[in-house]
């Protein structure tokens, strides 16, 4: 069955991209799940956190699927897409891509939705004064 791992290329800009490490694999020898939700929420704050102009907070983790597993060398990129823009919260879709050994064409492994709180200097949620997100007019 057709499914969503079937894009062609991926969505959104680059935020982060790594190589994929011995250090971070599981008992199986395929890249931890943890560590590539770790590396798609610095890369959806790394987006909030431009659009908000500051500091912002993880407050949610509300959806994540793992299409396919990565290896270790595999280049990993995370590209992220603002999808909603609330008062003091945002929603990011994050979509992770490789390319195996570091060549060919990319591959859709995972991707999620992850909500960040934009902060004040205190720590308290922040209004969003930027609501436009570029590409959307
Ligand atoms: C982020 C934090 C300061 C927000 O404070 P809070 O008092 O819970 O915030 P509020 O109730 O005023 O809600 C703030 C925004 O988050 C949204 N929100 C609250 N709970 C949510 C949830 N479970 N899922 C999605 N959004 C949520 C609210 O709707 C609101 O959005 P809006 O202003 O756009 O309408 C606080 O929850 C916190 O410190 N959490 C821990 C953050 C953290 O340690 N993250 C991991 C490391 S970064």
């Amino acid at each position: 069955m057709a499914d969503s791992s079937e894009k062609k290329r991926p969505q959104g800009e680059l935020s982060i991209r790594v190589l994929a490490m011995p250090a971070d694999t599981n008992p199986s020898g395929h890249i931890f799940g943890g560590w590539v939700l770790g590396q798609m929420d610095i890369a959806g704050s790394i987006h909030a956190s431009g659009q908000a102009g500051g500091r912002v907070a993880t407050i949610a983790v509300d959806s994540m699927v793992f299409h396919k597993p990565i290896h270790v060398g595999d280049e990993v990129s995370c590209y992220t897409r603002i999808t909603r823009i609330g008062r003091t919260s945002m929603s990011v879709n994050v979509e992770t891509w490789v390319r195996r050994a570091r060549l060919g064409d990319p591959i859709h492994v995972t991707e999620g939705r992850f909500t960040y709180v934009a902060l004040d200097a205190q720590g308290e949620p922040a209004e969003i004064l930027n609501k436009t997100v570029p590409g959307t007019n």
